[in-house]
């Protein structure tokens, strides 16, 4: 990471830019959400690092072409921007061989997904190819089925490196409620995409 310049689509309040600064990367953080990027100033504070905040959307960045060596996100944009503008955004925002590399919830939670209960439940309840756009009085959330995904990286010159599906281990417990644990061990609620610009 050392000397890479790496952006961070939605921020939050900005913790894994923090730590790749202290790895030796220069990052510089992009969040919709002004709220977002005061948590993200007074961490960064707290931490004594400084790079720059971006008030933007991902799906329309500020920035010029070729800036950054690394685009990537945990749990951020990519969950909640259409992905139709998001991937060209990114492919546009990195340099030769640059690393796109994100973590979402999967289209399989997606189809499991209660908009009532707001959580994911046993049954499937959703059409897991016209479940795309999951709206409810907080959030848009964006998803394709797998195929799709697949197409729109590669329209945008992109490789796909690695799709890692996130599985706890047999012991493994966790504070986290996406899911309950048994649910993720039987189905990837989360996954990770690892894709690479222009690979030749
Ligand atoms: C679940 S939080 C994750 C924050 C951070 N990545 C983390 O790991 O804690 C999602 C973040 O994405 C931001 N966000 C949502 N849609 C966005 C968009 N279209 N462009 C930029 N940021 C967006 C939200 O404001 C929020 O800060």
């Amino acid at each position: 990471m050392a000397g890479k310049d790496v952006l961070e689509l939605g921020c939050g309040a900005g913790q894994w830019s923090i730590s790749l600064t202290k790895l030796g990367a220069r990052p510089v953080g992009l969040d919709l959400s002004p709220r977002q990027l005061d948590h993200a100033r007074q961490a960064m504070a707290e931490a004594e690092v400084d790079f720059p905040l971006i008030e933007a959307s991902a799906e329309d960045v500020p920035l010029d072409d070729e800036s950054f060596d690394v685009v990537f996100c945990d749990h951020g944009a990519f969950n909640f921007a259409d992905p139709m503008r998001l991937v060209p955004e990114c492919a546009r925002l990195l340099r030769h061989r640059g690393l796109l590399a994100f973590s979402m919830v999967t289209p399989v939670f997606d189809i499991f997904w209660d908009n009532e209960r707001e959580a994911a439940g046993d049954r499937q309840l959703n059409n897991y190819f016209e479940h795309r756009v999951i709206e409810d009085d907080e959030s848009v959330d964006f998803q394709l089925p797998y195929g799709e995904w697949i197409r729109l990286f590669r329209a945008n010159e992109f490789v796909v490196e690695d799709l890692i599906e996130l599985r706890p281990s047999p012991d493994a417990t966790s504070s986290y409620d996406l899911v309950p644990v048994e649910w993720a061990r039987r189905l990837p609620a989360e996954h990770i995409w690892k894709l690479r610009k222009d690979a030749s």
